[in-house]
């Protein structure tokens, strides 16, 4: 778990993606675990695997390291039936690898990887942490405040304000993508339009 965290700031750093450098600032000194906690599953696991192919030839290593390591980790959702359906949850889940509540303790920065299968929405909502997305599969479909939707190949690195309303899409493939939130509640349920 520790060599998927290393994997991860590498790839992150190796971007040198600007709007990264202050999330970067804050990633912890992982030599060890500070939580260790129960791996779970999710229905939505059964897309990971078919993400590696997906994958840019830059995310494919970290992509690989996450599928090898994903039985280890425990993955989560926020989100109920009542909220957005339960065909979106059995197509959606995230684990956090840094943060609150991961393996790697912080108080300042939460990363992890988010995973959509294939043919769904998340709809708009928005959290009071500063984020970026890190898309490692392309063809998800992702909208921004007042903007459209649109396609982002894998590789792109997509900022979200604090506050700042956001959707993403699914069309015939899964998703998979890096968090990480900054500032504010780095655990807080993201708040949805009624
Ligand atoms: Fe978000």
């Amino acid at each position: 778990m520790v060599s998927l965290v290393a994997e991860m700031r590498q790839f992150l750093t190796q971007l040198a993606a600007e709007p990264l450098a202050p999330f970067l600032a804050l990633w912890p000194e992982a030599g060890t675990v500070d939580r260790q906690l129960m791996p779970n599953s999710l229905p939505v696991l059964r897309w990971l695997p078919q993400t590696v192919g997906l994958a840019s030839e830059e995310a494919r290593g970290l992509v690989r390291r996450l599928v090898e390591t994903a039985v280890f980790l425990t993955w989560g959702q926020t989100y109920t039936v009542s909220d957005f359906g339960a065909d979106f949850l059995a197509n959606y889940g995230w684990t956090e690898l840094i943060g609150l509540r991961g393996p790697v303790a912080s108080k300042q920065l939460a990363c992890g990887f988010l995973l959509l299968g294939p043919g769904i929405e998340y709809p708009l909502h928005w959290h009071e942490a500063e984020e970026v997305y890190v898309a490692l599969t392309g063809n998800g479909r992702w909208r921004r405040g007042d903007e459209g939707w649109q396609v982002r190949p894998a590789g792109s690195v997509i900022y979200h304000a604090p506050w700042q309303p956001h959707a993403m899409q699914t069309t015939t493939e899964p998703l998979l993508a890096l968090y990480l939130w900054r500032g504010g509640n780095l655990v807080q349920k993201s708040e949805v339009a009624k």
